[in-house]
């Protein structure tokens, strides 16, 4: 008994020792550090903020960092309240940034892509650069031909967005930012107040929720413009990436982009996507790529699933609910090699898609779209949530 008692406590005792015996013996400017205790790395939920520049005004820009328990990491800057990067774990739980962007704060200033960015007064086209409301024609900067795009030609995407909130409790991280935009700016109506609000949570989804008011009647739809790679951004095309959408219909439009007016079924065309589909399976059918408005089937008005999207190498999952009733699908058509982002990585035709959920193009123009009429006393609000897993 006793001598079996001394073989394991020698034993312990080497066992203990063994770890410690790898460590190189401590030189004499070297204080002996304390015994190594293996320590599990534990993340907590976090917020911070470090400078990230100034814009050509000289106003100061931040770079705001949303980490959840599980590692996966927003940055966000208040110029253009732009989503930097959003970093997501694999299958085997290994980081990779999945958006497509920039390091500095110079790429953002120069770019007309809207890497990341929130988009508004209005997102996406208005027809001829001008709506009626009230009997009153508003007449906005005409700046893709002769369409209005994104809001213009200084966006919500290219301003300074104040920051109202930054924290982090046990289970979620949030960033609250605010812009006022002037009556009359890019041409549209009333003094509008926004916010909007990036929260992290600890179950890997990502929160983005928007809010407005106006002292005079007006037109809102905002969103935001992420352009995704679950592969990791900058490493090659979205084609294989498998896309489903609950949309039965979608929007059609012509040679401007501008819908007209028809709300056709996605049903026998290679617009749909009902079921699992690869993004490049019949993209070279729609000309230079995908760049419509999906109808979706929930109508809008509560928190619903609208895309998901599965990436086969990395088994990333991204889901989107959204309240919006439109999502525009766009697979980078325009993305040439001509831009090179972060990491040093160049930017190639479909090397990324964004799934921009929204009221349709042009319902300014539309009577029988969705109304994106916000009047004085009402609340304009928006929820977009990207939730994020493995298979
Ligand atoms: C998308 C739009 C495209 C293109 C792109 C920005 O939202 O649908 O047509 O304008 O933004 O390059």
């Amino acid at each position: 008994m006793k001598t079996r008692f001394l073989i394991s406590f020698v034993l312990i005792v080497i066992a203990v020792c063994m770890p410690g015996c790898k460590k190189k013996a401590p030189t004499p400017q070297e204080p002996e550090s304390k015994p190594e205790v293996e320590v599990k790395e534990t993340r907590l939920m976090s917020a911070n903020e470090e400078p990230f520049g100034q814009t050509a005004d000289g106003r100061q820009v931040t770079l705001y960092t949303l980490t959840n328990t599980n590692g996966l990491r927003a940055r966000i800057t208040n110029y253009g309240a732009i989503l930097v990067s959003l970093e997501v774990p694999d299958r085997d739980g290994k980081l990779a940034d999945i958006t497509l962007g920039f390091e500095a704060l110079d790429g953002y200033l120069k770019m007309d892509t809207y890497f990341g960015a929130t988009v508004g007064r209005y997102a996406n086209r208005i027809g001829k650069a001008r709506f009626v409301l009230d009997g009153v024609e508003y007449k906005l900067a005409a700046n893709n031909g002769e369409n209005h795009l994104h809001g213009g030609i200084k966006g919500f995407d290219k301003v300074v967005w104040r920051p109202e909130d930054l924290w982090a409790n046990d289970n979620e991280a949030l960033l609250k930012m605010s812009y006022i935009s002037e009556d009359d700016e890019e041409g549209y109506p009333g003094n509008l107040a926004c916010t909007v609000t990036y929260t992290l949570t600890k179950d890997d989804e990502l929160k983005i929720s928007y809010e407005a008011e106006t002292d005079k009647t007006t037109v809102v739809n905002l969103t935001n413009h992420s352009y995704f790679n679950l592969a990791g951004q900058g490493t090659g095309d979205i084609l294989g990436h498998e896309l489903t959408l609950n949309a039965d219909k979608y929007t059609p439009v012509d040679e401007g982009l501008i819908p007209t007016g028809e709300i056709r079924s996605v049903k026998d065309s290679p617009m749909d996507f009902t079921l699992p589909m690869s993004i490049g399976s019949r993209i070279k059918q729609v000309g230079n790529g995908y760049d419509h408005n999906y109808v979706l089937n929930s109508g809008g008005g509560t928190l619903a699933l609208a895309a998901r999207v599965y990436e086969p190498t990395s088994g990333r999952v991204m889901e989107i609910y959204t309240t919006e009733p439109g999502v525009q699908l766009y697979t980078g058509n325009f993305l040439d090699g001509t831009l090179t982002g972060k990491g040093g990585k160049v930017y190639k035709k479909h090397y990324a898609f964004c799934l921009e959920t929204q009221h349709f193009p042009d319902s300014p123009n539309k009577s029988d779209f969705p109304s994106v009429v916000l009047q004085p006393g009402q609340k304009y609000t928006s929820v977009t949530v990207h939730k994020f897993s493995t298979r």
